[in-house]
């Protein structure tokens, strides 16, 4: 379902035709660039609609587990891949060169922070770097990754256009955020709607098109800029709210209240209430780093973004309140944090999944290896074999665990 398209009264470019009936007949080739939590699950269900999909990453391990039909995102299963490979729909590459050969490019590609909270679009400018030197009349460009306000207009449509060619009338370029939640059995990329907002009414109505065919409801609006907007008022929603009731948490604790009983008991008023729970702090890959993103356009333009500052400061805050409690704790038993071992279970960012970037579990943990104490973690989705994110946890550690096996307790 797409709801009304906004502005879209022109008739479309000739080469948004071409692309149109090409789309409607699935004969268009959909790559998708950057394979992970957001890039696979949606080159799956882009395979799933019809459309012949070309996976791109970096890392040749990513795209030879799909060549192989095995998944590595646990949203995914295997055997979705195998049955979508082995039908010659779904195939993934490490070569750029193979941009060419499709009609459209979904950039999924992380979005960090730099040291100094700037965004860092280094991956984003590399992969359209990639794509303007091979960019050809017909093509569609949509930027997935989360960003600030401006960047799919000032930092990539320029990069495009270098080529000679210009957007909305020879190329199309777009701006939809992904919402995926990893690990949430009940949405997943089919079901969670899809905002779109194009650089012209042609590049909305051909992204709302694709999108159309592979999700359930489309969302377009009236700019990149507003799409853009949307995923970071989501998540600045998220963040403020979690600071807020981490703060709430903070003064629970000093007015002896149990902050629990109070969220649970307020969330039963049925209008004008959404609760948020307290926390060791914010974790994963989107709410602790978007809102920076926000800010840091907001300072650009002079304007100062005090609600986002403010709920970093006190969510940040949140892993030393942590260990704090546990050192009180150990202190009310005649112990010292020093020489104690704490056992730290369950360690990513959040329930069931296998992702611990940004997790406030390795903050906790880093704090209280510093007070001296031996930490050991337990978590089923954590392998001290895994390699990437999970590799990081050994470098807090004292010692490494001499054999590392999932599903036990790894002494750090
Ligand atoms: N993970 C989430 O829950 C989530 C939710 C919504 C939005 N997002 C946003 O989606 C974007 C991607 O996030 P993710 O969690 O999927 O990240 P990820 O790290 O899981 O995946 C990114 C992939 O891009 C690949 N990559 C890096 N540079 C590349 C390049 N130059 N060319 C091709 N591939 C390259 C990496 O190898 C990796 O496989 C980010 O902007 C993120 O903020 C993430």
């Amino acid at each position: 379902m797409t709801d009304a398209l906004p502005l879209v009264t022109a008739p479309l470019p000739e080469a948004a035709r071409a692309l149109m009936a090409r789309i409607d007949a699935r004969t268009a080739c959909a790559g998708v660039v950057g394979l992970g939590y957001v890039g696979l699950p949606l080159a799956v269900e882009l395979a799933r609609a019809g459309f012949r999909t070309i996976g791109f990453d970096v890392d040749a391990s990513k795209a030879s587990a799909i060549s192989r039909g095995e998944s590595y995102v646990p949203d995914v299963p295997s055997d979705e891949i195998r049955a979508l490979t082995a039908a010659g729909r779904l195939e993934a590459t490490t070569d750029f060169g193979a941009l060419e050969r499709v009609d459209t490019i979904h950039i999924c590609v992380p979005t960090p922070l730099r040291k100094t909270k700037d965004p860092d679009l280094s991956y984003v400018i590399a992969v359209v770097e990639h794509i303007a030197v091979r960019i050809r009349s017909g093509q569609l460009v949509v930027l997935e990754s989360t960003t600030y306000p401006g960047t799919t207009e000032e930092v990539v449509r320029p990069q495009l256009e270098r080529s000679g060619l210009a957007v909305g009338r020879d190329v199309f370029l777009a701006f939809s955020p992904e919402r995926v939640d990893p690990g949430n059995p009940v949405f997943r990329t089919r079901n969670v709607p899809k905002v779109i907002g194009g650089c012209t009414p042609a590049c909305t109505a051909l992204a709302s098109a694709v999108y159309g065919t592979a999700v359930d409801r489309v969302v377009p609006v009236s700019s990149t800029r507003v799409a853009e907007m949307v995923k970071l008022l989501e998540n600045t929603f998220r963040a403020v709210n979690i600071g807020l009731v981490n703060e709430l948490a903070l003064m629970c604790d000093r007015l002896g209240i149990d902050v629990w009983e109070v969220v649970d008991a307020a969330k039963t008023k049925p209008f004008g209430f959404m609760p948020f729970y307290p926390g060791p702090g914010l974790g994963g890959h989107c709410i602790p780093i978007d809102p920076f993103y926000l800010s840091w356009k907001a300072r650009q333009n002079g304007f100062e973004a005090r609600f986002i500052e403010l709920a970093g400061h006190v969510n940040g805050a949140m892993p030393h309140f942590v260990v704090d409690k546990i050192t009180e704790a150990l202190n009310t038993r005649r112990k010292a944090v020093n020489g104690a071992p704490v056992l730290v279970a369950g360690i990513t960012y959040k329930r069931d999944i296998d992702d611990i970037r940004e997790s406030p579990a390795l903050d906790v943990m880093g704090l209280l290896h510093a007070r001296g104490a031996r930490v050991s973690y337990s978590d089923p989705h954590v392998s001290t074999r895994a390699s990437g994110p999970a590799a990081r946890l050994s470098r807090p550690c004292r010692s490494r665990p001499r054999r590392s096996r999932p599903r036990t307790a790894s002494r750090c």
